[in-house]
């Protein structure tokens, strides 16, 4: 098996090769400048650890696919940053306000094309099924984003739904990750099956260390504006949780506090540091840290299914990795 070391020098070196269209500027621009930013290209390493669990030879019919992963994934990211009318990614001006809303669906647009070019690039024998996998799970993001939109609209919406809602909007494309992997190694269907599982739990602990940070990561390391979904009035872990725990009267004051206006920094920034007070009052941030370690565990249990040894310890170790992070 290759080492985790070897597989962050791949995954790195993903985009290095790849030329991207030079013109029209204004259409390439943005995906050249997305890539460059890096982030923690989590996807394609993952899709590559699954791979590694069963391979040892990385020719491009699993380092395009892989590729595909990440050029989708900032794809899904530039058409967010509009809808969440955010300002900063990977600590730099987003996409949108750079060269404006029409520009970043655009761009957003050539990117989901991209990586559709890239997939296709995946072995013949499997590739019916990876086309499958990763089309039901563009679809599927689409879904969450339309869910996520959908619930700033209420005062509330039950902590089974929020899960379902992150599935979508971030778990599948993570299980997708891991899956992709393992189909591409010619896994058995169990393997690929537990491969899911273990990716869709670490993708549901993902978004809700997502939610966390974004209360209370630091802005510089996280590299995104502190507080934006309570600006937003997102339905968040933290929110939806808090929700379940108050009491009739802080209930009231916590769905009151979603009409406190935000058109200035100072109103902003008076909502978020209510909004923080009533996560610490109720400890949901604490809550939060404990359901990040159990989604982690449940995935690992799925991965137990199929893998022990060195092969388990290298699901772990990834997984451990996305438990502690800071960004
Ligand atoms: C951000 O994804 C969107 C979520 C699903 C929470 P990442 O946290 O993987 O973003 P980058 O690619 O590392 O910047
Ligand atoms: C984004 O969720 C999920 C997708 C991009 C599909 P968020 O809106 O929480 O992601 P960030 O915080 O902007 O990265
Ligand atoms: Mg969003
Ligand atoms: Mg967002
Ligand atoms: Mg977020």
């Amino acid at each position: 098996m290759i080492t985790e070391s070897q597989i962050r020098t791949l995954t790195q070196g993903l985009f290095s090769k790849i030329q991207f269209t030079e013109e029209p500027k204004g259409l390439y621009d943005p995906l050249r400048y997305m890539i460059a930013l890096g982030g923690k290209q989590l996807r394609p390493r993952l899709c590559l650890t699954a791979y590694s669990l069963f391979k040892d030879e990385f020719d491009e019919s699993i380092l395009q696919p892989a590729a595909a992963l990440e050029v989708f994934h900032n794809f899904t990211l530039i058409h967010d940053d509009i809808m969440d009318k955010s300002p900063l990614r990977r600590g730099k001006p987003t996409v949108w306000t750079k060269w404006g809303e029409d520009g970043a669906i655009l761009s957003g647009d050539v990117m989901c094309i991209d990586s559709y070019r890239r997939i296709a690039m995946a072995p013949a024998a499997v590739l019916p099924q990876v086309l499958n996998l990763f089309s039901t799970t563009a679809a599927q993001v689409c879904e969450g984003q339309q869910l996520d939109m959908d619930f700033e609209e209420l005062p509330e919406v039950p902590m089974s739904r929020y899960m379902k809602m992150i599935g979508l909007k971030t778990g599948v494309l993570i299980a997708c990750s891991a899956k992709m992997g393992a189909l591409i190694a010619g896994a058995t269907e169990d393997e690929c099956d537990n491969l899911y599982d273990y990716g869709y739990s670490l993708g549901l602990a993902f978004q809700v260390a997502d939610d966390y940070l974004d209360a209370f990561g630091d802005e510089k390391v996280f590299g995104k504006p502190i507080g934006g979904d309570i600006v937003n009035n997102k339905k968040c872990w933290l929110t939806t949780r808090a929700l379940e725990k108050a009491d009739p009267l802080l209930r009231e004051e916590i769905l009151g506090a979603m009409d406190m206006p935000v058109a200035t920094q100072e109103q902003r920034d008076e909502r978020i540091a209510r909004f923080k007070g009533f996560y610490t009052t109720l400890h949901v941030d604490e809550d939060a840290k404990y359901e990040i370690i159990r989604l982690t565990e449940e995935g690992l249990g799925y991965a137990a299914q199929s893998f022990s040894g060195v092969r388990l310890m290298t699901l772990r170790r990834l997984a451990d990795r996305l438990v502690g992070r800071t960004r």
